[in-house]
């Protein structure tokens, strides 16, 4: 295990967040190598005194506060202030750690990933069996993320480099590959002979304050849908690996993601929708709307297509907004009902309850959705009765920051959860179709009040465990 990691945006909002936080508690639980050092990179002015200052303030605030791992973590951790742009001005102050094999994380804007790993070329940190990772977005679209990935290659070989989605870091994610190639009842309904529709759905009350000027540029299809929201439907769609290894695994995710049937301008109008929140109510909250230039959306409903022998004919619903009712995360994978009912009660139209339902946040839950029966005297006949078998771990596991899991597998060098370059690009492609007929088809993002579950004409795509008033059934 490398114990080496130089972060570079060291004071942006997701190291403070999520990063710093993650490195805290695998200190904790010594899941860390015992010469590990953090060599943290931003644009502030601090020395190694005032930056260990200020992540104490930040840190000891936080619901990570452990006293003795947070000063164990700052006893670990210098800091550089440093412009990625000046290729020369970063050799000078980081090649002293090329002592070592190395860990580079770029939790920077893709702009900066070009010129950063210049910089860590000239300062030597991406020789040998050193390793860098790259948070999401890769580029903005195919052609710039082909762009950055030419570039990484130049510097070091595809089996060193570590593209981060977070979403492959959560513990749901990684039972989804369990639950469908470790089970025999799973894989045998798993095609679409009996799955009727897969609906996605990312649900977040946060809207996108503090990140406006990011979020203007991308908006929610490049935010969500182009990372999180495919991994989940690779994951879901792709054929059995041979093997668990990660190419293994990422071969057959590329396979599904370039059997998405492209977008055209002629489906937009039936098979999207996208919107913007508007000024409204959260958690008894009254937050504005999101008000800017560009036309940017922070909603989107599809309805995608893989065109493959498994998954023809079936729809996979993707929906993702912010400002929404409530936070939820969830995978609903629904059957087809059975093929001749010779039940009385309900009538086979309402008894469609066999389905899959994966929560991923905030709580962590699986249920089957299974019909059973019940004794109704009254009737004289058998009635059946929606049931719901809890397929949830228990005790549960302890729950861990996705970052958690990818630090220590980049340290090891597990790619396994990472994205590899031609994943990335296939994912692009698909968007890039999206976006394209949304702007030749002229299709604008429908205000929402926040607080909503998005444009009225989003209503269709929502999934079944949501009802028509917002609560969540
Ligand atoms: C990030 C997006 O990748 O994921 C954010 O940039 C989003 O806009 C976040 O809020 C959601 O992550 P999670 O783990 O809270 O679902």
């Amino acid at each position: 295990m490398h114990d080496t990691l130089l972060l570079f945006g060291a004071t942006g909002d997701l190291s403070q967040r999520y990063l710093f936080p993650s490195l805290q508690h695998l200190l904790r639980d010594r899941l860390l190598p015992p010469e590990f050092r953090v060599i943290a990179v931003g644009r502030s002015e601090y020395d190694d005194g005032g930056f260990q200052a200020w992540l104490r303030e930040r840190l000891a605030n936080g619901d990570s506060r452990d006293d003795a791992a947070l000063e164990d973590l700052l006893r670990r951790t210098r800091y550089h202030a440093l412009d990625l742009n000046d290729a020369d001005a970063m050799a000078a102050a980081l090649s002293q750690y090329a002592d070592r094999p190395s860990v580079s994380y770029l939790s920077t804007p893709p702009d900066l990933f070009a010129p950063a790993t210049r910089g860590l070329k000239a300062a030597g940190l991406l020789e040998g069996e050193s390793r860098l990772v790259l948070e999401k977005p890769i580029g903005h679209d195919l052609a710039s993320a082909r762009e950055i990935n030419a570039t990484l290659k130049a510097a070091l070989d595809e089996s060193r480099i570590f593209r981060i989605d977070h979403y492959l870091g959560k513990a749901p994610v990684q039972n989804l590959l369990a639950l469908r190639f470790g089970n025999t009842l799973m894989e045998a309904v798993w095609h679409n002979r009996w799955i009727e529709s897969v609906d996605i759905m990312v649900a977040e009350t946060a809207g996108v304050d503090g990140r406006e000027g990011y979020y203007a540029h991308y908006g929610a299809l490049r935010d969500m849908v182009q990372n999180h929201m495919l991994q989940l439907l690779a994951l879901i769609a792709m054929e059995p690996p041979s093997a668990l290894d990660a190419d293994s695994i990422r071969d057959e995710k590329r396979k599904v993601l370039r059997s998405l049937r492209p977008m055209t301008v002629a489906d937009v109008a039936q098979d999207s929708v996208r919107g913007r929140y508007a000024d409204g109510v959260v958690d008894g909250q009254a937050v504005r709307g999101f008000k800017h230039d560009s036309d940017v959306e922070t909603f989107v409903a599809l309805r995608a297509y893989i065109d493959n022998w498994r998954w023809s004919g079936v729809p996979f619903r993707l929906v993702t907004g912010k400002r929404m009712p409530s936070r939820a995360t969830e995978v609903l994978v629904s059957f087809k009902p059975v093929s001749h009912w010779v039940f009385e009660r309900p009538s086979k139209e309402r008894a469609r309850h066999n389905r899959l339902r994966m929560r991923l946040q905030p709580e962590e839950t699986i249920e089957l959705g299974l019909m059973g029966s019940l004794a109704a005297p009254e009737w004289g006949a058998t009635e059946l009765q929606p049931m719901s078998l809890d397929l949830s771990m228990s005790p549960a596991p302890k729950r861990r920051i996705a970052y958690e899991r990818l630090l220590v597998d980049a340290l090891k060098g597990d790619q396994t959860l990472f994205v590899r370059d031609d994943e990335v690009e296939a994912a692009w492609q698909w968007i890039d179709s999206i976006s394209d007929a949304w702007r030749k088809a002229g299709t604008p993002a429908q205000p929402y009040p926040a607080g909503s579950w998005g444009p009225a004409a989003a209503e269709a795509f929502l999934p079944a465990t949501l009802s028509g008033n917002g609560h969540r059934k």
